[in-house]
């Protein structure tokens, strides 16, 4: 499994010929070294609702005839727009062709930010993408919360991204605990330096991992890893 960093959130994940891309928030995001345009996916992942996630997913998903898959009201409402969407919730899994999607709890907010409205946008989630036999959690935006000690017993992680810029979600502190609770083979942070407001040392992290005999790798954009 191959990883790529696009900035904040924003992943786009291969192997054996599938490509997906989880939360392109690419345009008006500061750190995407990439279009939307030179995106060409098989399908488009989402963890909630909040613009900063969905970004483009829409002109990627038409773009590609890929499939959207996101919580139950994002991915309905992205249906009736006649974008070929598949709907999950927490705890449930499914195969796809390209590899196993299940949802895992997230602590934060799931607004859909459209029209100069939010409506409800579901519940906010976490992803656990599995292709080729290796395993991606992508935290999406969340708090700390001990049933993450769940997700890395019952399921090897072969790779987490955990969000570690603080206000919205975890802070480093929070987010070296949820590491250790995941204890995946290697831990790479997101969702930071983005916005003053969630700026982080991503090497402070890494560093604070490895005294406590874990492995995290910082992903500038554009930057892969393959597990
Ligand atoms: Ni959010
Ligand atoms: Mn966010």
């Amino acid at each position: 499994m191959k990883l790529t960093y696009h900035g904040h959130a924003c992943f786009v994940v291969q192997d054996g010929g599938y490509s997906v891309v989880i939360d392109p928030f690419l345009t008006g995001n500061p750190l995407a070294d990439i279009n939307p345009e030179s995106v060409h996916v098989d399908a488009v992942l989402l963890s909630h609702g909040h613009g900063d996630h969905v970004g483009d997913a829409e002109a990627i998903a038409r773009a590609n005839n890929a499939l959207l898959v996101a919580p139950y009201e994002v991915a309905s409402y992205f249906g009736k727009m006649g974008v070929r969407s598949h709907a999950m919730a927490h705890g449930g899994k499914h195969t796809f062709e390209f590899g196993t999607v299940k949802l895992t709890l997230a602590f934060h907010g799931s607004g859909f930010e459209m029209d100069n409205d939010i409506r409800n946008g579901g519940n906010p989630s976490g992803l656990l993408l599995t292709m080729g036999g290796k395993t991606l959690y992508h935290a999406g935006d969340t708090a700390l919360f001990s049933d993450m000690k769940l997700i890395g017993d019952l399921q090897r992680v072969d790779v987490a991204a955990l969000p570690i810029g603080d206000n919205f979600t975890m802070g480093p502190e929070d987010a070296l605990l949820a590491a250790e609770w995941v204890h995946a083979g290697v831990t790479v942070p997101m969702h930071y330096n983005t916005f003053d407001l969630i700026r982080q040392d991503p090497q402070a992290f890494i560093q604070a991992l490895e005294v406590k005999g874990l492995r995290g790798s910082v992903l500038q954009p554009g930057e892969s890893l393959t597990v």
